[in-house]
């Protein structure tokens, strides 16, 4: 097994998470193409574990933290580590070293970088990224909210521990409308699916939603709002992990298009 970085023959598999048999990720958009194309100027790295075959079967992707969604200074963080474990396409990769290879990787990269540590985040439950895992390789819980905990591996005396950005205020119901407000930095292609639906259903009931969508890549917005990826309908943030299904959307917002007094 390697580790490589990205390349341009690279990016698409990268774009698509490693899912090109896929065909939820079709509907994702370019979202996070522009956002790549931003943050690669910025620090964005990404890595790959390949195995003997040189197929790639695992990425990482981190970046420096004042970029991201956390505070903090002088830290990498990781945004999402990833190894294929869907049957489909290439196969299941996990269980062969690909995580740990990748994180590892990305620490001595960051050292190299002069970073005081590095980052992540982690869920309490058995789904996604686990914070078990990276406590596992040495991650300490520094932040928590609700089900995450922002983890972090700092390298010396220097690093300053990292907090999540608190919510400063949440959208409100609309006015005669049904008011849908989409929150999207760009880098997970899951929210990206997710907003794409969003907007779909959105448009088969113009004249009865009022839509706002912002782009928390911009770091003033995340300020005013201390909000980086949700869906709110109505004020309501609608849980988002793996992408919602069209369908279901779509009837989430029927219900409360239905329910507007005109
Ligand atoms: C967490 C994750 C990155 C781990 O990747 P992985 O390649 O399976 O990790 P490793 O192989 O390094 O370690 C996993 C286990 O395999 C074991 N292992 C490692 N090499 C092995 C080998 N050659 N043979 C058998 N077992 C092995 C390890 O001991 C480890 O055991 P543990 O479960 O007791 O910790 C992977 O499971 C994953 O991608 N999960 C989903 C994360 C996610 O949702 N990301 C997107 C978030 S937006």
């Amino acid at each position: 097994m390697k580790i490589t970085d990205i390349t341009p023959e690279t990016k698409n598999l990268y774009f698509c998470c490693l899912e090109d048999w896929s065909e939820d990720m079709k509907e994702a958009g370019d979202g996070k193409q522009k956002w790549y194309d931003a943050m690669k100027e910025k620090g964005l790295k990404v890595k790959f574990a390949l195995d003997n075959n040189d197929v790639i079967g695992g990425m990482i992707q981190y970046l420096p933290i004042e970029h991201s969604m956390y505070e903090g200074e002088k830290l990498y963080v990781v945004l999402c580590i990833w190894v294929h474990g869907h049957r489909q396409g290439r196969g299941d990769y996990r269980k062969r070293g690909m995580g740990t290879a990748l994180l590892e990787a990305a620490e001595e990269d960051v050292k190299q970088l002069g970073a005081n540590g590095l980052v992540t985040w982690g869920l309490i439950i058995p789904v996604f990224m686990r914070a078990s895992w990276f406590k596992k390789h040495g991650y300490k819980v520094v932040d928590k909210s609700s089900l995450m905990r922002l983890l972090w591996k700092p390298f010396n005396d220097k690093a300053v521990p990292p907090k999540f950005i608190k919510p400063v205020k949440k959208p409100g119901k609309g006015d005669g409308k049904v008011n849908i407000t989409m929150f999207r930095n760009g880098w997970c292609q899951s929210m990206n699916i997710t907003c794409e639906r969003v907007r779909r259903a959105a448009q088969e009931f113009s004249g009865k939603i009022d839509l706002q969508e912002y782009e928390t890549i911009d770091r003033q917005i995340v300020k005013e709002w201390g909000i980086t990826d949700a869906v709110y309908v109505d004020g309501k943030e609608i849980p988002v992990g793996p992408p919602i299904s069209y369908g279901k959307i779509r009837k989430k917002i029927a219900k409360k298009v239905s329910k507007v007094k005109i």
